[in-house]
Parts: structure tokens; sequence; C-alpha cells
């Protein structure tokens, strides 16, 4: 589908993010001749620069994150951007805006808020108070998208005053990952799964997305958020509904967000006790990764002496529906781990019965991993027999490596999510109810983390956490996938 001409507006212009990845992105969608000729990027910022100094900027910073690098295709790029210095918080200066945008009611206008959200509600006002809030217009919102139910609620109420929900798209990046949208293709495309995909033959689903990486340069961030609301409120619930989603009637956005936030409803609530038995925080040591010597969260430049910020979270979570009920989803995430790798196990039962001798055959259950990262494919682990003049079955792994099988160039998360806002495509996008109901879930375990005095559980860097997350799997008879793997 061709695009429609459009300016597209990056608040946070100048920022990391811009420079890191949506620069980056939009380069590669030039790249790919996916651009309208007369399509703009126009970038606001504090900064008192003219577009020729920001350029500047944009040459030192962000093209060093740019993949397939060709001088003609950047010198075309960077032809479309416009930088126009503006006070976010003050109407008066939006005329400078006012006066770089084109004001045709068929071009679509962005804006990309990249800002500390508490500037959501302020740029949005200022915008409509100088009628730039037009019917074309959509706005992105980038992550943290508020800090409990409270903040969250009052970004979707202001940001709402000013624009309706269809023109409103939360990014939740693992969204746009390859892998994700591939997990749809794999329940929703194939008749293989679906009758198997519940209580009555999954016996458990984990979900992993871990980090060698410390906090790097985000402690001031990170510190007052932790893994909890940085990774686990947003990516692994967004990867928990896909994979225990009801099928939607269709790819439409409101049938699959629909469905998704039926299963955040469905979630069980965790209560002090169940919460204390069931979730483990910890926080990062110093210790080695890749042979490097680290050093612990505590001691990364401007952590507090005593920080209580967790950097690993491990939960056991229900999902009280029919479909799910008894089915414990494990989910697990943190920085500073053994390896980096995002990945989803769900774990068949047990045959009924084995026709097969015993003890010379001991079982496995079946078990599909979903890897979104480092690698991206799909494995199923099934029981085969060994060559030989005797029963004797092993397991063996049926593989499908995406990036051996589709040999396409792929689109990097931002990249197909921004081309998704230019295109008026939703459904990637959390909608102001699902980001509610995931907030009202993880809100019990933070008020609880901030009642108790206790710190979370210290964990050497480099390990897959604290023992205790091992426990809290072990309690239940199961181990950790790369717990449970033969040894090399
Ligand atoms: C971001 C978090 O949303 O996701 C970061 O704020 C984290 O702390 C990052 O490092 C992980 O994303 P990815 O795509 O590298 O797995």
């Amino acid at each position: 589908m061709a695009l429609n001409d459009f300016d597209l507006v990056l608040f946070g212009g100048s920022g990391d993010l811009a420079m890191r990845k949506l620069l980056p992105a939009m380069y590669a969608r030039e790249l790919a001749s996916a651009l309208p000729a007369t399509a703009r990027i126009v970038c606001v910022g504090r900064h008192e620069w003219s577009t020729e100094e920001f350029l500047a900027t944009v040459d030192a910073t962000a093209r060093p994150h740019v993949k397939n690098f060709q001088t003609e295709v950047w010198q075309r790029f960077v032809q479309r951007i416009v930088y126009v210095p503006l006070n976010a918080t003050e109407s008066a200066s939006y005329q400078a805006l006012v006066a770089a945008l084109r004001h045709d009611p068929h071009i679509t206008r962005v804006y990309y808020l990249a800002t500390p959200p508490h500037l959501f509600a302020k740029i949005c006002d200022n915008l409509a108070a100088n009628g730039l809030a037009t019917a074309n217009s959509r706005v992105v919102l980038e992550k943290p998208l508020g800090r409990d139910l409270a903040s969250a609620r009052q970004i979707n109420a202001e940001v709402g005053k000013v624009f309706s929900e269809s023109q409103i798209y939360r990014i939740d990046h693992y969204l746009g990952k390859e892998t994700v949208q591939n997990l749809l293709a794999l329940r929703f495309g194939n008749i293989l799964f679906e009758p198997l995909w519940r209580r009555e033959y999954i016996s458990d689903v984990q979900i992993t997305i871990a980090e060698k990486l410390g906090v790097g340069n985000r402690l001031g961030y990170y510190d007052t958020s932790g893994a909890l609301r940085d990774m686990l409120q947003n990516h692994l619930l967004q990867l928990l509904c896909i994979v225990a989603m009801e099928p939607p009637a269709s790819i439409a956005p409101d049938a699959v967000r629909d469905e998704k936030l039926q299963v955040l409803r469905s979630l069980r609530r965790f209560t002090p006790t169940t919460l204390a038995q069931n979730i483990v925080r910890g926080q990062y040591r110093a210790g080695h990764v890749d042979g490097q010597a680290v050093p612990g969260y505590r001691e990364e430049p401007d952590a507090p002496a005593h920080s209580r910020t967790e950097t690993f979270v491990a939960m056991k979570a229900e999902i009280d529906t029919w479909r799910w009920a008894g089915v414990p989803f494990y989910l697990r995430t943190g920085k500073r781990m053994a390896a980096s790798l995002a990945e989803i196990v769900v774990r068949f039962k047990q045959i009924p019965h084995s026709i097969f001798p015993q003890p010379t055959n001991t079982f496995q259950n079946n078990c599909l991993v979903i890897r979104l990262q480092p690698d991206e494919g799909l494995k199923l682990n099934l029981m085969a027999k060994t060559p030989g003049d005797s029963m004797r079955l092993k397991p063996a792994e049926l593989e499908l490596d995406f990036r051996e099988t589709f040999k396409a160039p792929r689109m990097e998360a931002y990249e197909r999510l921004l081309f998704d806002v230019l295109r008026g495509q939703l459904t990637l996008f959390m909608r102001g109810d699902e980001l509610e109901a995931a907030w009202d879930w993880v809100e019990p375990i933070l008020h609880h983390w901030e009642q108790d005095e206790s710190a979370p559980i210290p964990y050497t860097s480099g390990t897959w956490g604290p023992a205790a997350s091992s426990a809290l799997i072990g309690r239940d008879g199961l181990q950790w996938r790369e717990e449970a793997l033969p040894e090399d």
C-alpha cells in the first residue's frame, strides 16, 4: 500500500530515541523507496538550532545507527528533515510549528511524543490551542505511559480531550517485533495448535525477556521505575496477551484489542499473601558478563547506595478463564542476566499412557519454543524413535529458523510501528483501556513493594537471577527452560 503524503513531527526530535531508533527507522523506509516524494520529518526540540545545525547532529548521532548506509539515499533522506526550536510548555512558541507545517487536510500529520510523559497533556493542549489538532492528525505516545493506574488514567483523559481514541497510537515496541506477529500467524494461521491451546493439553507457559545489559546511562529514569514498570507491565503482559487471547474475529484493531483486554481483565489479582508467595524481585550485584567484570546496580554512576529498585522480577501468574484455569504462566525479566534472549515456552502435558517399555523410555513433554531474539524462530520438541532394533524413544527437535526460511529483509520494530502509524493501522498499538487494565493488575504489587521494608534479593551479574526464582517454579515441580536443557 502506497503511503499518503505526510508531515511527521517528532517532539523530542533531538533526543536519544529519535537519534537511535526513529530517524534510522525512517531512513530504512527511505531505502525501501517507501516514502512519498514530498513527505517531511519535522524535528522539534528545545535547542535554538537552525535546520543546518541540527542536521550536523543527525549526521554525527543518528547516522551511526543506520543500517545499509548509502550516501545517495541518506542525502535524499536528510532533505526531508526540518528543525523547529520550540518550548513544548509555551503555547506561543507553537507558532513556529504552525509556520513549518503544511495545512492541507489531505496530508497525514503525525505528532510523535518522544518526551517524558508529564509533557503529553501540555503538548496536546498547546497543539489544540494553536489549531494544530486537526482531523488528519495522529498522536503517538512513547513509554513510559504512566507509572501507576492513576497516572495512566490521567494521560488517557488528557490526551483524550484533544484526540479521539482512533487517533492515538500507544507504542509498545515489542508488538513491532516480527516474531510477535509471527505468533499471531502461528496461532491463527494453522489448524494444528488451536485445539491443543488450552488447559487440557498445556501444562505451563514461560515467558522470559532477559538482558545482559545493565541500566547503562538510564539510571535516573530506571531507579524510579524498576523491572516491573519498565518491562513487565508492558512488554511481558503484551506477550502474555497474544499467547492467551481467544481467537479474534479478524485482524482489525478492535477485534484484536478486545481479546487482549479480556486476558488482562482475567488475570488473577495478587493479594499481599499470594504476592509474597508468587513473586520474586531481585537486584544485580557485581559479577561477570561475557567475561567482563561489571559493577552492581548500587555501584552504577549516580545510583542511590541503598536503592530498593528491582532489576529482576519472576512471577507465577494465573488466568481465570475456562481455557486457562490452572495453567501457570511464569513471567521473568531481568538485567545483567546470563544471556540476552526473549522467548516463550509452551509446555504440553504428558501423554496419558505409554505403550512403550519402561524404564528405557522416559518421556519429555512436547514443548513449543518461540524465540523472539536473538535468533528468531520456532522449535517443537517431539519424541522420536532412535534408529536400531529396539523401540527406544528420544526427544528430537523440529526447527523453523525465520531468518533462514524467509530471506526478505526484515523491518526493525520501530520501523514497522512508524510505518503502521503513517498508514493508519492501529492493530499493533495498545488501546487506552488495555493500558489501564495492565496497570490495574500490577498496582497491588507496586503498593505492596512500596510499603514493604525489605530489599530485592541480590543476584550476581551474569546469572539467571536469584535462586528464589528457580525455587518459585521448582515448587511446582518445574524448571526454567535453560535449567532443564542438557549440558552441552
Ligand atoms: C525498553 C526498556 O522498553 O525495552 C529497556 O525500557 C529495555 O530497559 C528494552 O532494555 C528492551 O528492548 P529490546 O527490544 O532490546 O529487547
